[in-house]
């Protein structure tokens, strides 16, 4: 009879243990329109499950009203967390306010909504990129590269592709690529347009700059995706892209890595998409009654070239790494 009393008891221990971890999170997603995002939502599907917690993930197929739709439909569900990238920064206020009266915890990922709205709302923590020093780290690259093989007096024509309008990672990089530019007037931005963070826009809009302009140097894609479109419009105009035209990309997704080592492509900027280990033990740490700054948190990024050694930040003490077969052979995205 102790026996029985003993497994009974130690069985209810264990379901309530299990059951203390028992959790469902929402997860409202973008979309699908890059190799980071593939890599960021494949993350997250897979190493919340593996925790035992339930995912209910949407795809909002890149339309804000989506977004908003997921959001309230977790308030229904009343699940335990809500993580939530949003497509652009703003737009967000009410609904964001109906999460917060729900009292689920919210947690931000990747692109945050503007700091007008992140201001009047609550949240239980915040991880993303430092876009505005990624796009820094565009300009910085840029300038010390073309020193580096002697043309730091001539005057440069760059290309600006920006990502979605309205989105924290076009607008941010956007800002930190013209406030490293300030510092080198013989770069000139000669045309600037959205390409939405997609490889077929990249290349109808490199298509049209190519059409419209008769010399360009340097393309700064605000991502990789942007930047591989471009390629392809270079190649099929007769140029050749990585020596006729410069090209800088971000992300350090694995076909960048491998353009580079092609030849094709001559950097891209670290934009880090592995954020389950951080989201994994945030909530571990809020379930045990744990309270987080309302600071995003922003995660290690390094910047990658055909060369190594390019100093890509404002003080100079980021170098560039070589990629190299190794490198892209430990990509894992
Ligand atoms: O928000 C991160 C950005 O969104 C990535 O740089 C881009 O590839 C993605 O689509």
């Amino acid at each position: 009879m102790k026996k029985l009393f003993a497994l009974a008891l130690a069985l209810t221990l264990a379901l309530t243990a299990a059951n203390a971890f028992a959790l469902t999170i929402g997860f409202s997603q973008i979309g699908q329109e890059s190799d980071w995002r593939t890599a960021n939502t494949d993350d997250i599907r897979s190493a919340l499950p593996a925790e035992g917690w339930t995912l209910i993930y949407d795809d909002a197929q890149q339309k804000q009203e989506n977004q908003v739709k997921a959001l309230r439909n977790f308030i229904s569900q009343n699940v335990d967390y809500i993580l939530f990238t949003a497509i652009v920064g703003t737009g967000w206020d009410e609904v964001l306010k109906e999460v917060n009266e729900s009292e689920i915890p919210l947690i931000l990922m990747d692109r945050m909504p503007v700091p007008e709205t992140l201001d009047q709302i609550v949240y239980a923590g915040a991880f993303g990129g430092d876009f505005v020093e990624e796009g820094r780290r565009m300009g910085y690259w840029t300038e010390n590269y073309l020193q580096s093989v002697g043309r730091g007096e001539e005057e440069i024509n760059v290309v600006l592709m920006e990502g979605t309008t309205g989105s924290a990672a076009a607008e941010d990089r956007t800002t930190g690529i013209l406030e490293a530019f300030e510092n080198y007037p013989h770069l000139k931005i000669i045309a600037q347009q959205t390409g939405n963070f997609t490889r077929s826009e990249g290349q109808a809009v490199m298509e049209s700059w190519l059409k419209a302009h008769d010399k360009i140097d340097v393309l700064l894609a605000e991502n990789d995706d942007m930047a591989l479109g471009a390629i392809d419009a270079i190649k099929a105009a007769g140029l050749i892209p990585g020596v006729d035209i410069i090209i800088v990309g971000c992300d350090a997704v694995k076909v960048a890595h491998e353009a580079i080592v092609a030849g094709e492509m001559n950097a891209t900027i670290e934009c880090n998409p592995l954020y389950s280990p951080a989201v994994i033990e945030m909530i571990k740490g809020l379930e045990a009654g744990e309270v987080y700054g309302r600071d995003v948190i922003h995660p290690a990024e390094s910047v990658y070239d055909a060369v190594g050694g390019i100093p890509s930040n404002a003080d100079g003490s980021l170098l560039s790494i070589l990629v190299d077969d190794d490198v892209v052979a430990s990509r894992k995205y």
